[in-house]
């Protein structure tokens, strides 16, 4: 069976493909300036960072160093579970480097705060940064540092450019929010690879 477009879904496009571009370089300059003269490790955030970390990276004209971490808040829903699971036992060997955490987006914090806990506790980093695509205006659950951030976003579930919905839409190449007939129809159907975030 063929599915309808995911683009027939989006109600209205958030941030388009040329916007998330073009913030993207002025993101990188940034980091580039901070980070001058030292070699950088990028921590994507699995699966919702894949597409941001893709992109900014080969943006930052510093040598840099990939590494990836599944985390899971949401659970395959639209509201973050309050408990974020780390999806591998072992992190990373990020010791004496210089750590940029990409992640798609920050919403109650917990994500974000419960990764640079574990990083800045367990792997001896010489410095940790952070980096999300959006900023949801959402309450936080967690104070977290957040040292670059690309848009700022209202308090609504968003997809696309990686953030999915039950496990689609991570690859419309914009931002968009999902049409309320699309969250039902999907609500009773199956969800694909949930459970990362
Ligand atoms: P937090 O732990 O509540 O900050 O949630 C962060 C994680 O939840 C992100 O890494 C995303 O994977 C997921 N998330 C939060 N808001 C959205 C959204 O609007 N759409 C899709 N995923 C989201
Ligand atoms: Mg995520």
């Amino acid at each position: 069976m063929t599915e309808a477009p995911l683009d027939a879904d989006i109600q209205k496009i958030l941030f388009h493909e040329g916007t998330i571009l073009a913030r993207l370089d002025e993101l990188a300059a940034e980091i580039g300036r901070d980070l001058a003269g030292r070699e950088v490790t990028v921590v994507a955030i699995l699966h919702g960072g894949l597409i941001f970390a893709a992109d900014l990276l080969r943006r930052i004209h510093l040598p840099v160093k990939v590494e990836t971490l599944s985390v899971a808040s949401y659970h395959g829903g639209m509201r973050s579970t309050g408990s974020v699971t780390f999806n591998q036992m072992a992190l990373p060997d990020l010791a004496g480097r210089h750590v940029l955490i990409l992640d798609d987006i920050l919403d109650s914090g917990r994500t974000l705060a419960a990764i640079r806990r574990r990083l800045e506790s367990d792997c001896h980093a010489a410095s940790v940064r952070s980096c999300v695509l959006l900023d949801k205006n959402a309450p936080r659950a967690e104070d977290v540092t957040v040292d670059y951030r690309g848009f700022e976003v209202g308090d609504e579930f968003v997809v696309g450019y990686g953030l999915d919905y039950r496990g689609r839409y991570r690859n419309l190449p914009y931002v968009g929010v999902l049409k309320p007939e699309a969250i039902e129809r999907r609500e009773s159907g199956p969800s694909v690879a949930a459970g990362a975030a």
